[in-house]
């Protein structure tokens, strides 16, 4: 697989993907501008001149008050419209410096540097940004694709198992959504994948960039097919808010959510039963969860985080379901089937 530079077109807009070192986020482009990061991803920005925005590292500190610093420190320093966010760190960092750039003088440069692999093939790509609120996450935000974003593969050595697994069911999300050779290597080369091979690692982020940004370029704003994406997300939300966002990582909900989604599938006769079992047996392999609901989660906990996400929607609950590999719909269910696939144990089981 070709890891080459990726040139996407976002609603008008070039983002172009670059992979490379660390060291090389920052380029001569850059003269005047800002780096955001965090606690956590502070070291990799160390060998830049850029005045630096140091947050609180987590998702408690996705808010105003950490914009609000970014923009300050951009006023402080004079920017322009010109002048350069550069995030370097997960999910919400690079949520936040874009979100930022995006408000900046009705919109600044932005260049994205990612660390983890989850922010990789996801948060870093396709112009979602945004912060929490209300109690809500991503509430506010806006449309901004990254016009550069810099993949640099050496940053995920040292990246917690845990948050390396939660990018990896991202990977298999992208596959399982368009594309079959992905899929094939990864029950193929699963110890490649887990012990972070390097050109295993890099060939899945490229054929997941290939993938996500396909479905960006042809519905930037999410009003169709971009929302294929959000594949296993109606069920591993409900989970991460049953749960007070603390016991499952994203990738976790997000491979649990598969699985019931193709449950759900099986049993009202969309999906292809060999297909959901053979999906639920990868999963397994890469250590996720998938039965029908983890121990001391009750089923009445999920459905009413389903049923808050029902009311901030102020509409039904729209479920992202698959026939097959690449064959994506998404509909209405009823209460009776979620209800059914949060107490049917495997895929398998159902009949
Ligand atoms: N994370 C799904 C999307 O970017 O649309």
């Amino acid at each position: 697989m070709n890891v080459s530079t990726r040139k996407f077109r976002f609603g008008g807009r070039e983002s172009v993907v670059t992979f490379g070192r660390i060291e090389d986020a920052v380029g001569e482009e850059s003269a005047s501008g800002l780096v955001v990061c965090d606690a956590n991803t502070q070291r990799f920005a160390g060998s830049f001149e850029l005045a630096k925005v140091v947050l609180e590292a987590g998702e408690e500190h996705k808010n105003w008050k950490s914009i609000e610093r970014i923009l300050d420190t951009a006023v402080k320093l004079k920017l322009g419209r010109d002048s350069r966010i550069i995030g370097i760190g997960g999910g919400v960092v690079c949520d936040m410096a874009a979100f930022a750039a995006s408000v900046f003088m009705r919109g600044c440069r932005v260049t994205l540097a990612p660390t983890t692999l989850l922010a990789m093939v996801d948060a870093s790509i396709g112009g979602k940004t945004g912060i929490d609120f209300a109690g809500y996450k991503n509430l506010v935000g806006s449309f901004y694709p990254a016009e550069r974003v810099h993949i640099s593969v050496q940053t995920l050595l040292t990246l917690p198992e845990r948050d390396y697994r939660s990018g990896l069911a991202e990977v298999i999300k992208h596959a399982l959504l368009g594309a079959e050779d992905l899929l094939e290597l990864l029950e193929k080369e699963q110890k490649r994948f887990i012990e972070r091979e390097a050109g295993a690692v890099e060939s899945s982020i490229s054929r997941s960039l290939d993938i996500k940004g396909a479905f960006v370029e042809r519905d930037f704003t999410e009003d169709g097919i971009r929302a294929h994406l959000n594949f296993g997300h109606t069920f591993a939300h409900a989970l991460e808010a049953a749960t007070g966002f603390g016991g499952f990582s994203h990738g976790e909900a997000v491979a649990w959510g598969m699985t019931r989604a193709l449950a759900a599938g099986v049993v009202t006769g969309i999906t292809d039963k060999a297909y959901a079992e053979r999906v639920r047996q990868l999963l397994e392999r890469y250590g996720y969860f998938t039965g029908a609901l983890p121990k001391g989660v009750t089923v009445q906990s999920v459905m009413a985080a389903m049923t808050q996400d029902k009311k901030k929607r102020r509409g039904d609950l729209r479920f992202v379901l698959q026939r097959n590999c690449g064959d994506t719909l998404i509909t209405a269910l009823d209460e009776a089937v979620v209800r059914e696939v949060l107490t049917t144990d495997q895929v398998s089981k159902i009949r």
